[in-house]
């Protein structure tokens, strides 16, 4: 049975790898837990809750000399000289930018995993620290434009006036920007939203935003393959420059958020933009930290302009909500374990036959396993073959779905009235009576259903619950009915409409489990 070490972050982290809560499913995996003492103090969580939970208090020296060390920020080289020979080190490691870390690692014959390597792929979402941490990020930092902001987010017609809602410019609507879109909607506010991805327009507008695209010609477009924004062309950049000055002179607070992997981060407020803003406006510059999407803007500084415009450049927006960055931080870390304990026997294996274990993997044994093959995940429609010409989306949509024919819909339509015609005057009573009914049901249903929309869909089913009972009450009325055939159908219906009933019941209960309140920590 391996130890894992749970140890203390340098000082300004408030987050810590494991909480109470995620230490019980640490021990279910097989392993002892040891948490370095302080080590939860700045999220709040106590020595004795640790205790508590099923760990052990330690120093820091025994915490670092565990085989396996769960950690939130990289080490430093001074933490990595505390780790024990051969000892695995699962924390956000940026491999990508600190290549020394890496390198460091490597050469102590460690086995390091970057939970910030996670792909982005459905299955690791579950793991996905980065996303995580930029939802928590996105919330903040509405919270911190509200603090800094002088007036209400919802508009108000009170005693003493009417009071305008604020109006919020949201740049980047990836997972940070989408979560900072609901908080500021969610506040009253009016949200303006701009993104290169054309497909997160749905994804603003169900949150409460409104889409601003930057309309240019189809070339200048881009769709995303794999979740994450390509470089933008210069035709989308000079639209957008124009939006952003027209933006900047109406709105009140401004939270940039764009970022492509890989490079700086795209510098989209100018000075002159921030110039236009009214003094007491806003500005969250969340890219701060990668070079600033703002001009102006300096990572971890909050700057007032001369015009009275504050920016904030914090680039520890998680930490400043560090029980729920904790908690949230720690349970992708356990989920990321169970995935690497197999045996919940408290051995982690490494299977690189599998993607995300061979992604999240940048040192093994010492050697350098950075960086990973890469990852191909479809976050938009992938072109049909021979239409890459073709509009995204229109040509995936007419392959997949042709529309009949007028001329097949006319032949259908008089073959079935023919046909209808046919049974009512040859076909013995009551048999055309029912067969009327039975065909206005069909096409009255077939019109009804096909028009609800996908979120009406629990209600409807309620409806056929009803019908379903109707159904078992005639047919529990049919089956005394002195005819085998007769009763045979009679038990047949209540048989599928009961199985309608509580399959309908179970669903219910099940969707409704869903949005019951669990333990929050
Ligand atoms: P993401 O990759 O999910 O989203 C970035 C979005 O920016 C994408 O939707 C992309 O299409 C968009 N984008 C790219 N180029 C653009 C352009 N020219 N104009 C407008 N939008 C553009 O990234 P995520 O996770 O939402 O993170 C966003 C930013 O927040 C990153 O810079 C990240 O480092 C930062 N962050 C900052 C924190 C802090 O404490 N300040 C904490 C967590 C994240």
């Amino acid at each position: 049975m391996n130890r894992i070490g749970i140890v203390a972050e340098a000082p300004g982290e408030t987050r810590v790898a494991a909480t109470p809560t995620t230490v019980p499913k640490l021990i279910a995996l097989g392993y002892d837990v040891v948490v370095e003492a302080g080590a939860g103090a700045g999220s709040s969580f106590s020595d004795a809750a640790f205790a508590q939970a099923g760990a052990t208090i330690v120093d820091g020296a025994t915490a670092w000399a565990s085989p396996i060390v769960l950690k939130v920020n990289a080490p430093t080289p001074a933490e990595i000289d505390r780790l024990a020979d051969g000892a695995t080190i699962v924390a956000t490691l940026s491999p990508a930018l600190r290549p020394d870390v890496v390198e460091a690692l490597a050469t102590r014959g460690i086995t390091a995993i970057a939970l910030d390597a996670v792909p982005r792929i459905s299955r690791a979402q579950s793991m996905d620290v980065l996303s995580s941490m930029a939802n928590i990020a996105g919330y903040r930092a509405v919270v911190e434009a509200a603090h800094e902001f002088g007036r209400f987010f919802t508009g108000q017609v009170t005693a003493a006036g009417k009071v305008p809602p604020a109006k919020v410019l949201v740049a980047g609507a990836g997972v940070a920007g989408l979560a900072a879109i609901g908080a500021a909607s969610s506040l009253g506010a009016i949200v303006r939203a701009t993104d290169p991805r054309p497909e997160v327009a749905d994804q603003v507008a169900s949150i409460g935003g409104e889409y601003l695209e930057v309309v240019v010609p189809e070339e200048a477009k881009q769709v995303s393959s794999d979740g994450y924004a390509k470089a933008t062309s210069e035709a989308y950049d000079r639209r957008a420059a124009e939006i952003y000055s027209e933006q900047a002179a109406d709105v009140d607070i401004i939270i940039t958020t764009a970022l492509i992997p890989g490079r700086l981060a795209p510098r989209l407020i100018t000075a002159a933009d921030v110039a236009s803003m009214r003094p007491g406006s806003v500005i969250v510059d969340m890219a701060a930290g990668q070079g600033g999407n703002v001009e102006g803007s300096v990572a971890g500084e909050r700057i007032v302009t001369d015009n009275g415009v504050t920016i904030l450049g914090y680039t520890d927006l998680p930490g400043r909500l560090p029980q729920q960055a904790s908690q949230l931080f720690a349970t992708n870390l356990v989920n990321l374990l169970k995935l690497l304990t197999p045996g919940k026997d408290g051995e982690l294996t490494l299977d690189f036959d599998d993607v995300v274990q061979r992604t999240v993997t940048v040192v093994q044994d010492g050697a350098v396993t950075w960086p990973p093959p890469p990852v191909q995940v479809s976050a938009a429609p992938a072109p049909t073959k021979g239409t890459d010409a073709a509009p995204a989306g229109a040509a995936a949509g007419t392959a997949a779905k042709r529309p009949m024919s007028t001329a097949a819909r006319t032949g259908l339509i008089a073959g079935g009235i023919a046909a209808l015609f046919a049974i009512c005057a040859f076909a013995p009573p009551p048999l055309p009576q029912h067969f009327l009914v039975l065909t206005l049901a069909i096409v009255v249903g077939f019109y009804v259903i096909g028009h609800v929309a996908h979120a009406l869909h629990t209600p409807l089913m309620s409806v056929t619950n009803a019908i379903s009972g109707i159904i078992v009450v005639g047919a529990m009325v049919q089956i005394t009915v002195p005819d085998l055939t007769v009763q045979i159908l009679a038990a047949v219906a209540v048989l599928l409409a009961s199985i309608n009933i509580f399959g309908g019941f179970a669903v219910t209960r099940r969707m409704l489990a869903m949005f019951q309140k669990g333990e929050t920590r």
